[in-house]
């Protein structure tokens, strides 16, 4: 077998390959861009539909918990144009959605109502409207039970949808016992609607024998063929997804996407007509879940220079009704609690809270942002209690090259480069000099005030689970030299496509333009994991040039042969292959001879991760094959009598080792940073006391604009990255990391509060940090220095 990750010509290349058009390190624009923009690009919602095809609606509750005990459906079923209706009963095999088997997500609730807005029928109509009316005209009633709504409710009643879990590395209670100083303190931070452009959506077509194919926005095909299969009660071969692209996922179609696939599915077997099931914006808000909210409490010791010596801290993580993939998702944060500092003796608890809520999911991160943005916090807190800049505080405590180098999961990291980047960013950034601009504008502006801060970004790269570090591909040469590339991982804007296609074009030398990119299907590429955890290029793209290899090795070995020279002289450079001092032949010309020759121009490839291994009970392994660095310096303007704010400058050196695609890297770093910032700011979701979500459209949440943008935004690609891992041509994973550079843009709004009691008086700031809260931080703030007043030490923050 060939081992796509053995050196190769191009593996230690830095400039794209002259002569080739489109191979790695060229900057190709997004396969779909020109579609994109011109509207031409095909989502599942522009698929012409076969005649006949239904269209479904859901049925929702209106209460966060409690017994159906009456559910009259008959206006439902004589509405104009309804074909048929569906509930719990109607569901062929297993009334089960979870993505890890945990029976606990039904596809309809079978007289248990977990959640304010949970589908508890659906039904299929001749039109969309018709279907939607419909279901409203149902009658239910219910036996109400109590709601938990709370992340404290839930932990005081002790209700979880996983065990707790717990890391260590020594003693943290007498690490904190012993401690110069100790600071402890309470941070809430806020969940995180997905807002992709193109909301949850699938499309079934029926086909012989009560099988089914699915065009369904996931980026999962392989679960949700297999979640659809034991809902129809069939065999996973009976189920066919096909995913040509999404518009958006970011987290929120890892698994969310099964249960409309299923309900379309069942109508599809059972009507055997197409059926479709696009949900509205605001039952996408309301019926899916989104990112955790948690709390953490903490309690850090740290000596005169702020270095930390002993860290408790406890997450309680607000599932919602079922465990989906929050399990996962509270250890990430966990495995983020030091993002990129040595955290000496430490203690990590963590809570999977189980409330009436809908069920929290994957969001760009997985967690790791929410254990992050705690640490930067902690570390501000603890800059201010020294009195030294934040920067250094940050500096004293970054993890150790030789020593101080062991993660609270006790895997040493190997490849830490945050001491280069941050030279970098401190020197591109003019951090020293715009401080002290910063503290002089302070001094003289009594109502606006300016916040700096510069934030680290250390990102495990590798699913946690090691089982789900696998990827395949599949390739085909046509006898014209034309290439069909198929490969595991989905395509939801991140440019995966691109990236794995320019894999294969530098392995056959060929340009980009003669490989047909294809849809994610599962009858293509079997067995596969979501694309996520930022390792879709890193694992297909080394899946599918397995694949390529193989092919080459063939063509190789036959063009040795036939024209009587060693494998070895046989080279593919652009556009060519030259066979010793034989032949010249175009790669046209060799494919065909290899074809008459009868040589196999199909290959599958395959990858796994190579080096991790994880024992969870333990808390301790090397979970991660590598990490993602990048570093971000953000100035804010905040207005103390409104609380509005405005980032006004951003400078960014993210790290992706060398790029694969620096264009289409840059467009993840830059919208990674957007997104974060929106998470960070703005994006606010009020549920009211009957658990009833009110942010359930863009009129009430309010993601960025692209006025939101900041106004001097400065980004680079790392010169200096390189992946000590033999990665896909020593690349890095970009997909998640950027997102947490924003954290910047939260500490710095903090320092532009903390500014109003001149950095004596702790603020106390949420997530997310939007005008209400900083005004209310600045208020609290004000109040405590006034209480305080004529005392020299730092004041304590709230919520302690
Ligand atoms: N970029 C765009 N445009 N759209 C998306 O939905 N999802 C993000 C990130 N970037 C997303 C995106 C998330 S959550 C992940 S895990 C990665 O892309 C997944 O793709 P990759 O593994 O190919 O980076
Ligand atoms: Mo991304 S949250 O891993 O889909």
């Amino acid at each position: 077998m060939s081992d796509p990750s053995a050196h190769s010509q191009t593996e230690d290349l830095i400039a794209p390959t002259a002569g080739l058009s489109g191979g790695v390190r060229t900057p190709s624009k997004h396969d779909s861009g020109p579609k994109h923009v011109a509207g031409e690009a095909v989502y599942i919602d522009d698929i012409i539909e076969p005649y006949g095809t239904l269209h479904l609606a859901p049925g929702a509750a209106t209460i966060a918990h409690g017994k159906i005990t009456k559910m009259d459906l008959s206006k439902v079923r004589t509405a104009p144009g309804v074909i048929c209706v569906l509930t719990a009963d109607d569901v062929p095999g297993v009334n089960d959605v979870s993505p890890a088997h945990t029976h606990d997500e039904p596809v309809l609730p079978d007289g248990l109502v977990q959640f304010y807005g949970q589908p508890v029928f659906c039904v299929a109509a001749q039109t969309r409207a018709q279907a939607r009316h419909a279901a409203k005209l149902a009658e239910i009633e219910y036996e109400e039970l109590p709601a938990v709504l709370s992340v404290d409710e839930a932990l005081e009643k002790q209700l979880f949808v996983a065990p707790p879990h717990v890391m260590k590395q020594g003693d943290a209670a007498s690490a904190l016992a012993k401690a110069k100083h100790r600071r402890s303190g309470r941070m809430e931070i806020g969940g995180q609607d997905h807002f992709y452009l193109e909301g949850q959506i699938s499309f079934a077509i029926p086909q012989e024998d009560g099988d089914v194919l699915l065009h369904c926005s996931t980026q999962h095909p392989s679960e949700v063929q297999h979640n659809i299969a034991n809902v129809l009660g069939r065999p996973a071969n009976a189920v066919t997804v096909e995913v040509r692209r999404m518009g958006g996922g970011f987290g929120g179609k890892e698994t969310q996407a099964s249960q409309w696939a299923a309900l379309a599915a069942i109508v599809a077997v059972k009507t055997g007509r197409p059926a479709k099931f696009r949900l509205d914006r605001d039952d996408d808000m309301i019926m899916t879940g989104k990112r955790h909210d948690f709390i953490v409490d903490y309690d850090v010791g740290f000596d005169d220079d702020g270095r930390i010596c002993g860290l408790d801290i406890q997450y309680a993580a607000n599932c919602g009704f079922s465990a989906d993939l929050s399990a996962a998702i509270a250890d990430r944060a966990m495995f983020h609690t030091d993002n990129a500092y040595y955290l000496g003796d430490v203690e990590i608890r963590s809570y999977r809270c189980k409330t009436n809520l809908v069920s929290n999911t994957a969001f760009r991160g997985f967690g790791g942002p929410q254990g992050m943005v705690a640490i930067e916090r902690i570390i501000d807190e603890i800059a201010m209690i020294v009195g030294r800049d934040p920067m250094d505080v940050r500096l004293a405590n970054y993890y150790g090259t030789d020593d101080r180098n062991t993660t609270p999961y006790h895997m040493v990291v190997e490849d830490n480069v945050l001491g280069e980047l941050t030279n970098d960013i401190l020197k591109s950034s003019d951090y020293c000099n715009r401080r002290a601009a910063i503290t002089a504008f302070n001094a003289q502006s009594p109502v606006l005030k300016k916040g700096l801060s510069v934030t680290p970004v250390k990102f495990g790269i590798s699913f946690t689970t090691s089982f789900l570090n696998q990827a395949g591909a599949l390739i085909h040469v046509y006898q014209d030299g034309s290439v069909h590339l198929n490969h595991g991982g989905t395509e939801m804007g991140q440019g995966l496509f691109i990236k794995v296609a320019q894999v294969v074009a530098e392995e056959f030398q060929i340009d980009l333009d003669q490989i047909k990119i294809t849809a994610t299907n599962t009858g293509k590429v079997p067995n596969t994991s979501a694309t996520a955890a930022s390792s879709g290029a890193d694992m297909n793209g080394m899946a599918a040039r397995d694949a390529a290899m193989t092919i080459k090795n063939r063509l190789i070995a036959f063009a040795a042969e036939k024209y009587g020279v060693a494998e070895t002289a046989v080279r593919f450079v652009p556009g060519k292959i030259i066979i010793g001092d034989q032949a010249e032949l175009s790669f046209g010309d060799i494919i065909k001879q290899a074809y008459l020759a009868r040589v196999s121009l199909s290959a599958t490839g395959y990858y796994a991760t190579p080096k991790i291994h994880y024992d969870r009970d333990a808390a301790s392994g090397r979970p991660f094959y590598y990490f993602a660095y990048g570093m971000a310096c953000s100035e804010v303007l905040i207005d103390t009598l409104t609380g509005e704010n405005k980032v006004t400058r951003v400078d960014i050196i993210h790290d992706v080792g060398r790029s694969l695609n620096p264009a289409i890297d840059r467009g993840q770093i830059e919208g990674g940073f957007i997104q974060g910032m929106g998470w960070l700011t703005t994006e606010e979701l009020w549920w009211d006391d009957g658990g009833n979500l009110r942010t359930h459209a863009p009129s009430t949440y309010k993601i960025p604009a692209c006025s939101d943008r900041p106004e001097d935004f400065r980004m680079e690609l790392w010169a200096s990255g390189r992946n000590v891992e033999k990665t896909i041509h020593r690349s890095k994973a970009v997909g998640e990391p950027p997102l947490m550079l924003a954290i910047s843009v939260h500490r710095a709004i903090a320092d532009a509060i903390a500014s109003v009691a001149d950095h004596k008086v702790i603020p106390n700031l949420n997530t997310p940090a939007t005008p209400e809260a900083v005004l209310y931080a600045v208020a609290d703030l004000a109040k405590r220095m006034i209480e305080n007043a004529g005392q020299s030490v730092v004041m304590a923050g709230a919520g302690e």
